[in-house]
């Protein structure tokens, strides 16, 4: 891949500004966890395992800068700097994930002097980025034979290289399939209000030469229907202990219409993704974010100002319109309970 969506360099944290694609490719740098905070919340880096790296990045930074005369100080300090990060996006797990990660790793480490502390935690924040890496490789290994030979795939939003630490979950499968020799084609929901299909899924696809059609989200159900759509996988926010599954806005809608249409609908995610404290896709925080997202476009005003809006920015989908859950540790399928409590050995 030709770009990096987040890395630690220079006691700083590098980002492609993701708002600024596909027209700029710019890299914005931060020194201090507010400004990672900020680069969370405004979506300068979004998709829900990238968010964990960086709020894993965002630790170490908060870490570094902390002034204590003692340790308790410290850990005082550092719970206030993992609060104000874990305060900007509420639905994707693997932030919570990754800080959680950050806090133990600390904890386990008490008793050592606080630079040391402080070194473990940057190390521990660049081998989450590494991991990932790996993980959405394994990913891909495990769901590129679901993608039959001369396929077309259906994904929604980006769950790619500027999802993730690079390669990508959902598109991970996509560049796995498409290594392997297979000629597949994507069909590319814009996903409104946002865009991250159409600015950030085509432009990395179209990047790695991999062929990609940009539609508008309404078309899918069209597609479908005309047998144009051989599956559909996306990427995944969150996963209850049921399967249920909160993505983007409108990946229940392809689901509904996938399985309508008998066309399967993969999920792709790490296991950092799963949360198995929640029995079903009920308890997962859904964020509403702000309504200039759905009035404008580009800046434009699109609707009348004043109108009543809503912007959820995610949805659920049940289980049961799942075909399989594509993970680092193989594809569970049919009994997603149990099959993901195996998956986590629990
Ligand atoms: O609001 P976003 O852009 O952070 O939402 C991203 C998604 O919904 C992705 O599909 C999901 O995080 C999986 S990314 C590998």
């Amino acid at each position: 891949m030709s770009f990096r969506t987040i890395e630690w360099r220079d006691d700083k944290v590098i980002m492609i500004d993701q708002t600024r694609l596909p027209a700029e490719e710019v890299y914005n740098e931060y020194a201090d966890f507010q400004g990672v905070a900020e680069a969370i919340r405004g979506m300068i880096i979004r998709g829900a395992p990238a968010i964990g790296v960086a709020a894993a990045m965002g630790v170490a930074l908060g870490a570094r800068d902390i002034i204590a005369d003692t340790h308790e100080s410290f850990f005082r300090q550092l719970d206030n700097v993992c609060d104000i990060l874990a305060r900007t996006r509420p639905t994707a797990v693997n932030l919570f994930w990754g800080i959680e990660r950050m806090k133990r790793v600390a904890r386990a480490n008490g008793d050592k002097d606080l630079n040391s502390i402080r070194a473990i935690l940057k190390a521990e924040a660049i081998s989450i980025e590494q991991e990932d890496l790996r993980i959405c490789r394994a990913i891909g290994s495990h769901g590129a034979p679901l993608i039959r030979e001369g396929a077309t795939v259906l994904t929604h939003c980006n769950a790619g290289g500027l999802a993730t630490a690079g390669y990508g979950t959902a598109l991970g499968v996509i560049r796995a399939a498409h290594e392997a020799g297979k000629k597949i084609r994507v069909f590319a929901d814009e996903t409104r209000p946002w865009l991250q299909g159409a600015r950030l899924t085509a432009w990395e696809l179209m990047k790695d030469n991999i062929p990609v059609t940009l539609i508008s989200d309404n078309m899918a159900g069209w597609f479908m229907k005309k047998g144009e759509i051989d599956c559909v996988v996306v990427g995944a926010d969150r996963i209850a202990a049921n399967g249920d599954t909160a993505n983007k806005i409108g990946t229940y809608s392809v689901a509904v219409l996938a399985r309508e249409n008998r066309i399967p609908f993969y999920v792709a995610a790490p296991i950092s993704t799963l949360d198995l404290s929640l029995r079903s896709g009920d308890e997962i925080p859904i964020e509403e974010r702000h309504s200039n997202e759905v009035t404008h476009l580009a800046g434009r005003a699109i609707a009348p100002e004043g109108v009543a809006v809503r912007n959820p920015a995610f949805d659920v989908t049940p289980a049961r319109y799942i075909a399989g859950i594509i993970t680092e540790k193989g594809v569970v399928r049919g009994d997603y309970e149990a099959g993901l409590k195996r998956l986590v050995g629990q």
